[in-house]
């Protein structure tokens, strides 16, 4: 996948030194990587409200008014009744054909509704900028080691070998 993500930013910039705004459109199999990685990893594992009215499920049940309550975007993203084989890293979940076919809601890393995120720019520009830098390969000795905190982070950093493309 770093490969092909490489390839394709390489065919837009060519010869350029930077990137324009124009480019990151372009970069079709990177957006779809960046997405399966969000989905996998959401970097805001869940969020939490208090409810100002009360709630009746789709099952009926219900919960009062001021109830805290708690959603898992981590586990929404690895619900097996919406992703087959959840835990594969398969960026082609987002080519257009399967978006369509899935719930809005399926896939939540930057919330959804009034209160959801403003800086949804993705890591467009980061991801290009260093692959064309770098060759990334994880240090199989040291597997990051999840913990959730109101970003979800990794007890014991995040070590990686980087090779310099030339
Ligand atoms: C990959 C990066 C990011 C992710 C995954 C992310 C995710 C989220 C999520 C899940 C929420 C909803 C929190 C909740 O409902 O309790 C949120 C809210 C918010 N995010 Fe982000 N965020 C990211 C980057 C950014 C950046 C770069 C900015 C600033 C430019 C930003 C600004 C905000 C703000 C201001 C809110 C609160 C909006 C509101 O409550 O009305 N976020 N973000």
């Amino acid at each position: 996948h770093q490969r092909r993500c490489r390839e394709e930013i390489q065919e837009i910039i060519r010869d350029r030194k930077t990137l324009q705004w124009e480019d990151l459109g372009k970069m079709t199999y990177s957006t779809m990587c960046i997405r399966e990685s969000l989905r996998l990893y959401p970097p805001v594992p869940g969020v939490s409200r208090q409810l100002s009215k009360p709630i009746t499920f789709p099952d009926g049940r219900t919960l009062p008014e001021g109830s805290i309550t708690a959603i898992s975007i981590f586990l929404i993203h690895r619900n097996p009744a919406v992703w087959k084989d959840p835990l594969v890293f398969d960026p082609l979940r987002f080519s257009p054909e399967n978006v369509s076919g899935r719930h809005s809601h399926a896939f939540l890393p930057f919330s959804a509704g009034m209160r959801n995120c403003i800086g949804q720019q993705e890591m467009k520009v980061l991801l290009a900028l260093t692959l064309l830098r770098f060759e990334l390969l994880p240090d199989p000795t040291k597997p990051p080691l999840k913990i959730p905190q109101i970003i979800l982070r990794s007890k014991n950093g995040i070590h990686l070998f980087l090779k310099k493309i030339h």
